[in-house]
């Protein structure tokens, strides 16, 4: 090459920083320490013995709620040798308080302890599984939900929830697809906003706000082919791009602690991933609070092939960055002979035990250790009028109408009998659903309770269960067929158990298991009005059922009020607006399917649905049962004059909505931007916005959204995040397929 003339690489740097420019730096709501505290806390570090220091750096956990191996279970007598720094599944103000008082009263240096727990989705109001929850796609309603879990939760001791769970998820045979807010990257960064708000308020210090603790970190939610725990390997551009906005999200937010994840990255398993904790988290992102383990994550470092034993493992994982080790004992048990070797050094764990002492200072344990321990807030601020009036409402929103033909919902009032015939239709344990923390499944409402409830006597109400969930007996098909042929309507409730999702319960097959399909076949026979009811923790491969003449309801586990809330929206009390954050597969074979994918260089085209050389299956649609963003109402609502303009570095867009059916009803009215040429490629669409409105019938809104520059960014090969001048495609629509758009031109 003529060396007179700059190479392309120059020429492409130079022409980003010309036209391309830096986001705005994000505020930092992380709370902050009083002098005092942090003058009790150096004067506690200057005191600690060795072991008392690696017994701050210890969680160990009670005999309740074990998701592994329980390694020691003399903990009691260890908390009073101060070989304990926090407490997990351990609730009820009777329990706590004595454990803080073998903590306060009978350690020499009486620090109190972190009492965590998994409050997933309510402590014991259990509101919808998270997945379920984002569908609502109301972020003031998730927050209301999530203090309302923080006020039960400590009132009962806890003062550290493990939640919020943000990992992004795109392959739906992952369990735990249930725990999260689904495939998105911005809405999952808005719900992880929202949810460490709703746990830590504005004031740690409140008796009735609890320390967050953003997970998995990172890229848990992407195992290879969905088996839970599975390595996860992907490009770094990808893991800046989709997978760690949430967890920045949750440190803007001002979250106070951080779970390493049990997966590898690139080689690397988290929890002694040095890059990731100490380079990304701690320096770059200035994180102030602590990190902790998964549960025996640093033991299993030995299985991961990267450490010898669980003395080597502690090593790498104190030097990685992590400050507290979940049950796996190995800080405690080898940081002093670490130590004497000189393999870690006492900056780093006096730097770890800092961290932890500095979230027992915010939490206002130094100058309470009961604060949390309050019999008369046990008695009365748990499951109030009020917080079951909230779960119920959350239920309704988080429902999702993803068929409806001939308008068999809302069911009409003048319906005399209705069969409920299903193996979820009656059944408690079910509704929590999975990680339902200190939730009583004797206190759910059931579908055919919540039915009886709204329909008093005024209907006849039956139920036959007609099969079980999971196996392929048959033998209560007659009994269900019998109900069936003598009732007006049929609600048939399918799904998955609660144990089918969550943790360690990944799925190969996603389609409706046992003889569902087939009860559901037999029962469409009758030619009666039947509504489908999905209880499940994850999208569900339903092709088949989705092709009979029913409607399909998506109720998520919808905890404590399922029942009720559901009732609520079958009887058109409320009007659906629930919207899918997860896209269906028609099939598990097309998984990874997700709306945000690219073009590639040979899109298939369907006005050319036999081209050969295109990207796509011979034996099955490229596209998704339900894409992203899906869910009917029971009015319709017609998206018109898309208006855009750009002035500046601003860029406003505005839509009209008219409701076109006889109901009022809300619209989650969605907008997407697609950047056609990038220096890297771009998705097809991206979400950049959304709002939750209430249009009356004959009505017409016009909705507006402001965007700036800074919305248009993404990270580019060299990990910045800066935005490209050109032309973008701006969509408005009711879901990610079914969109109006019009390209604009952004200097
Ligand atoms: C293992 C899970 O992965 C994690 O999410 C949870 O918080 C801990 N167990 C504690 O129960």
């Amino acid at each position: 090459m003529n060396k007179c003339f700059p190479s392309n690489e120059i020429i492409l740097v130079v022409a980003l920083l010309l036209f391309c420019k830096p986001v705005t730096a994000q505020k930092d709501n992380q709370q902050k320490l009083s002098s005092a505290d942090k003058a009790k806390i150096e004067s506690l570090l200057g005191q600690m013995t060795l072991e008392e220091k690696l017994g701050q750096m210890s969680l160990f956990a009670a005999e309740w709620d074990v998701t592994g191996p329980i390694l020691k279970n003399n903990y009691k007598k260890m908390i009073t040798e101060g070989k304990v720094g926090a407490m997990l599944n351990a609730y009820t103000v009777d329990y706590v308080h004595e454990l803080q008082r073998l903590a306060v009263e009978e350690s020499r240096l009486k620090i109190p302890l972190l009492i965590g727990y998994d409050v997933i989705h309510g402590h014991r109001t259990i509101f919808p599984i998270p997945l379920g929850q984002s569908c609502s796609w109301d972020l003031k309603l998730i927050e209301d939900a999530d203090r309302v879990a923080a006020i039960e939760a400590t009132a009962e001791g806890i003062n550290w929830t493990f939640a919020p769970m943000v990992d992004i998820a795109r392959d739906p045979r992952w369990g735990r697809v249930m725990e999260g807010s689904g495939e998105d990257t911005w809405l999952g960064c808005k719900i992880a906003e929202a949810r460490v708000k709703g746990f830590q308020g504005t004031d740690l210090k409140a008796n009735n706000t609890l320390l967050a603790c953003a997970k998995h970190f990172a890229a848990y939610g992407a195992p290879q082919a969905g088996r839970d725990y599975n390595t996860v390997d992907m490009s770094q551009l990808s893991l800046y791009e989709w997978y760690l906005p949430p967890f920045k999200a949750c440190l803007v937010a001002g979250v106070g602690s951080f779970m390493t994840s049990f997966n590898e990255i690139a080689g690397v398993p988290s929890t002694c991933n040095k890059w990731l904790l100490t380079d990304l988290l701690k320096k770059e992102w200035g994180f102030k609070g602590f990190t902790v383990t998964d549960w025996t994550s640093i033991n299993e470092l030995v299985n991961h092939g990267i450490a010898e034993d669980n003395k080597d493992a502690a090593r790498l994982s104190l030097n990685a960055g992590v400050d507290m080790d979940m049950v796996g004992s190995t800080f405690l048990d080898f940081g002093a002979e670490l130590l004497n070797e000189k393999k870690v050094n006492l900056t780093r764990i006096d730097e770890a035990v800092r961290s932890v002492l500095e979230a027992k200072a915010l939490l206002g344990l130094f100058d309470d250790p009961y604060r949390y321990c309050n019999k008369t807030r046990q008695e009365n601020e748990i499951m109030t009028t009020d917080q079951l009036a909230l779960a119920k409402k959350l239920v309704s929103e988080s429902c999702v109408l993803l068929k409806n033909p001939n308008q068999i919902l809302p069911i009409p009032e003048k319906i005399k009998t209705i069969a409920i015939i299903g193996p979820l239709g009656d059944s408690k344990k079910d509704m929590l659903g999975s990680w339902s923390a200190a939730g009583q499944w004797e206190k759910c409402v059931t579908l055919l309770e919540g039915i009886k409830n709204r329909t008093g006597n005024k209907m006849e109400i039956v139920y036959e269960k007609g099969c079980n969930t999971n196996d392929d007996d048959k033998s209560g098909f007659d009994a269900a067929m019998k109900v069936a042929m003598n009732a007006d309507y049929i609600i048939l409730a399918l799904g998955e158990n609660n144990w089918m999702s969550g943790e360690a319960a990944s799925r190969s097959k996603i389609d409706l298991p046992g003889v569902q399909n087939e009860l559901a076949e037999a029962i469409v026979k009758t030619g009666k009005p039947v509504a489908v009811l999905l209880f499940n923790g994850r999208p569900l491969a339903i092709t088949k059922l989705t092709s009979l003449p029913i409607a399909i309801l998506e109720t998520w586990f919808g905890g404590t009020q399922a029942g009720n809330g559901i009732a609520d929206v079958l009887f058109g009390d409320v009007n659906p607006a629930g919207k899918l954050t997860m896209t269906f597969p028609r099939t598990e074979d097309q998984i990874p399917v997700f709306y945000n994918g690219k073009n590639t260089g040979r899109p298939y085209n369907p006005a050319d649905p036999n081209a050969k050389y295109v990207s796509r299956y011979l034996d099955c649609s490229n596209d998704p049962l339900f894409p992203f963003g899906y869910g009917l109402s029971y009015t319709t609502f017609a998206y018109s004059n898309l208006v855009t303009t750009v002035e500046g570095s601003k860029i406003n867009i505005s839509v009209q909505i008219a409701n076109t059916g006889n109901r009022d009803g809300e619209e989650v009215v969605q907008l997407y931007i697609r950047d056609k040429v990038g220096t890297i490629t771009r998705p097809l669409k991206e979400l950049k916005g959304f709002q939750k409105v209430l249009i009356k019938k004959g009505e017409t809104k016009t909705i507006a959204f402001n965007l700036t520059t800074d919305d248009l960014a993404f990270y580019h090969p060299d990990l910045k995040k800066y935005w490209e001048p050109g032309e973008f495609v701006v969509f408005t629509g009711t879901n990610s397929v079914e969109t109006i758009s019009k390209s604009i031109t952004v200097k």
